[in-house]
């Protein structure tokens, strides 16, 4: 088996306590392999080696993915049986995925069995709410659940290895990608980070309901420039070590088996030739000994970066940075044997891929038992299991956030006799899982039309689908208000359809496609209250949709159960816990705007202001802040203590809130804590999220939340090279979002 190097964690503590870090650069720790897979390497031809590292479509290129019938793949059969092929993607069913792995280890040389990968991003079959919903829950074992489950799915039906999770930080609508995310928190993100890798991994990668985690992309592929997609980045190394790297980190520090480096550019370094972040921070620094696997295709995008003139200067650049598997590029297979016997690559570069490979293999019980996964009787028990689907709808109910409600609109009386359903996703199943729907099925979603009959089996539903259009249609906007007019209840679905959202889909109008606005507006000159579901992978950047609506939800992509988690929210069965993972911006003239923005030398009043950082035509405050989202009750806050404040030498700070639930409906909300150092070396963030905890109250109950505070979580980058323990005084702020808080302060010594 492959051993860890036992130096890495205790090389990290030391260089956290010492205030000074890294001012050597360590080795890359050298894994011991297994006798089996060493034995493995030696047995293989170069061709062999490099078959190993070639990961490709698990089909032919003719098949139909989408009629889910057994898919016959003979192309890929025989470059199985060739040796030619060390994983495939984009395959599933423990029927074909046998089939294949049946080839690999009994009808090639040496017989090695396959990675089989696959994004499983946010469920397989059971889909639960994307990954940025599932980050406005704010609940880890939530996370953890759902992340479990989908591995049980996933490896029911064949996967060993997803290419998840996304670990890259969110601060731009405009970039469809936002969806993946968990949002603007570095922290928020790595924690996330620690749940998402356990869960998939498991206790043991060789357990059959484990896969191997792959994070990505590696790294600052959601600073890409303007949000526009597969774009470069231009991140200071300082501000990626504060910012993008942590999430990486904890993944890293979880025990993650593998990274996918990003398809951008960061600084002009395109992701899998970028050395300094692949071998120096990756391998040595961060002693990273799992699977380097490129993006879809990125080798052959080397030419178009205009950093390598063919497929075979860039496949040998990429190994050389530190990439081990070539995602569909194809260029491994062809030249790097050549390349060795040429001498223009190191042997040793290649067998070091190679052994890693294997070890992933030989970790995830491959070795064993290649069969352990393909099993369709299991399949069959564990696709969209009961048990998963109620988790999967439990998840999206925490997913929602509230983001207004005027007159107390919400929640609805269920003694109303109808409902105006009005926009694209009123009865709609193709769009509520988003854009990664792994295995999910859209005849099984439950639409909000189902949901609300599934709680309301008598209300009227008066459904008109219509706004996504480019061209105006006056009948059915005529059909939608008179639907408006004759209701008790008006409900518009609006958003963004789930491929205007996700890779590929970036926009620099990351408002309500079509005609959408046209019919809120519409809607809204009846003068009757309404309230807006908001379906979209992102916030809106729509100001009229938060003014004109008297309630707004914001639902993100809930999931193949998702309208009935929306139905239960709207009518009072559920209530609002989900709070804001992002800020909202008030206009894209804003972006980026985080709730973490550093401190600057002419502080902002707020409002517009000639001569301050800031705008003259545009507040510098959010419409709706980092952490946001209303209750259906109200809530009291106290002032932050430290319970341990003179405990000198504490590495954790207990904070206490009291919080009073002063409405008249029993609610949760999240208290939040941030945190500030007000000297330092630096600029410092206004506010960064360094915990949280929930609270359920009674009306009239009043409780203490204690958030802990940890210490080592305050330092920050104060070179390239040098981690600055906190120091000094230090605001300790909490309260129900980031720009409704109380402070205290904390001297650490
Ligand atoms: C491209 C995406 O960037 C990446 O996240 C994904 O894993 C691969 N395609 C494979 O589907």
């Amino acid at each position: 088996m492959m051993t860890h190097s036992p130096l890495s964690p205790l090389l990290s503590l030391c260089a956290f306590l010492s205030g000074l870090v890294l001012s050597m650069t360590p080795a890359i720790s050298q894994p011991v392999y297994s006798e089996r897979v060493m034995s493995l390497l030696r047995q293989m031809s170069l061709e062999e080696k490099a078959g190993q590292l070639n990961l490709q479509a698990g089909h032919d290129p003719d098949v139909d993915l989408q009629s889910r019938a057994p898919i016959s793949s003979p192309l890929v059969e025989q470059a199985i049986r060739e040796g030619k092929v060390g994983g495939v993607l984009n395959i599933a069913g423990a029927g074909n995925t046998r089939q294949l792995q049946l080839v690999a280890t009994t009808q090639s040389r040496l017989k090695i069995p396959l990675l089989i990968g696959l994004d499983v991003v946010h469920g397989f079959r059971t889909i639960f709410p994307v990954p940025i919903g599932q980050a406005a829950s704010f609940n880890l074992d939530l996370i953890g659940a759902a992340e479990r489950v989908a591995a049980i799915e996933a490896t029911a039906s064949g996967i060993n290895w997803t290419f998840a999770p996304v670990l890259d930080m969110a601060r731009d609508p405009r970039w469809g990608r936002m969806v993946e995310t968990a949002g603007e928190s570095p922290w928020y993100t790595a924690a996330i980070a620690r749940t998402r890798v356990q869960s998939l991994q498991g206790l043991h990668l060789s357990d059959p309901s484990s896969m191997l985690a792959c994070a990505k992309h590696f790294v600052g592929n959601g600073a890409t420039e303007g949000g526009r997609e597969y774009t470069g980045a231009n991140l200071s190394f300082r501000s990626m070590r504060d910012n993008e790297l942590p999430p990486f980190e904890a993944a890293i520090g979880a025990g993650i088996g593998c990274i996918m480096p990003a398809f951008n550019a960061v600084d002009g370094v395109p992701g899998i030739v970028n050395k300094r972040m692949l071998s120096d921070v990756l391998r040595k620094e961060l002693q990273f000994t799992g699977l380097v696997v490129t993006d879809h295709g990125a080798i052959a995008e080397l030419p178009f970066h205009g950093v390598a003139d063919n497929l075979v200067d860039a496949s040998l650049a990429a190994l050389t940075s530190g990439v081990d598997m070539d995602m569909a590029s194809m260029g491994f297979g062809p030249f790097l044997p050549d390349a060795v016997r040429s001498g223009a690559l190191n042997g040793d570069l290649l067998d070091q891929a190679v052994l890693r490979v294997l070890s992933v293999k030989e970790r995830l019980g491959l070795l064993d038992d290649p069969f352990a996964r393909h099993d369709q009787r299991r399949e069959q028990m564990l696709l969209g299991h009961p048990d998963h689907l109620l988790l999967a709808r439990q998840f999206a109910e925490e997913s929602l956030v509230l983001l207004k409600n005027d007159h107390a609109l919400l929640p609805f009386k269920r003694s109303a006799r109808s409902i105006a359903l009005i926009g694209p996703f009123g009865a709609d199943q193709d769009h509520l899982m988003g854009p990664w729907e792994a295995a999910g099925i859209h005849r099984d979603v439950v639409s909000l039309r189902e949901g609300m009959t599934r709680i309301l089996p008598h209300i009227t539903i008066r459904t008109v689908t219509t706004g996504y259009e480019d061209k105006a249609d006056p009948k059915a906007l005529a059909q939608a208000v008179a639907a408006a007019r004759a209701s008790d209840l008006i409900v518009l679905a609006l958003g963004e359809k789930a491929m205007d959202s996700g890779e590929a889909s970036s926009r620099a109008n990351p408002g309500l496609p079509g005609q959408q606005l046209a019919l809120l507006k519409a809607v809204a000159r009846l003068g009757k209250p309404f309230a807006v579901v908001v379906i979209a992978g992102r916030p809106m950047i729509e100001p009229a949709l938060y003014a004109r609506s008297t309630a707004v939800v914001q639902a993100w992509f809930p999931g193949s159960q998702g309208g009935e988690a929306i139905a239960r929210l709207l009518f009072g069965l559920s209530e609002p816990v989900g709070r804001l993972p992002v800020s909202i911006v008030r206009s894209i003239g804003q972006i980026p705007l985080t709730h973490d923005k550093r401190s600057t030398g002419r502080p902002s009043p707020g409002p517009p202001e000639a001569w301050a950082s800031g705008y003259i035509d545009e507040a510098t405050t959010p419409l709706y802040p980092f952490g946001y989202g209303l209750a259906y009750t109200q809530f009291n806050y106290s002032a932050p203590m430290i319970i341990n404040a003179d405990e000198a030498d504490a590495r954790t700070y207990r904070i206490k809130v009291t919080v009073k639930n002063t409405g008249e409906r029993a609610g949760t909300t999240l208290v939040q804590l941030y945190t500030h150092q007000r000297l330092a070396t630096i600029a410092q963030p206004e506010k960064q999220l360094r915990g949280f905890t929930r609270l359920y109250l009674n009306p009239g109950e009043q409780a203490d939340a204690i958030i802990s505070l940890n210490r080592d979580d305050l330092s920050y980058w104060s070179t390239d090279t040098n981690r600055q323990a906190a120091q000094g005084w230090i605001d300790l702020m909490t309260g129900p979002n980031a720009a409704d808080t109380k402070t205290t302060a904390l001297f650490v010594r």
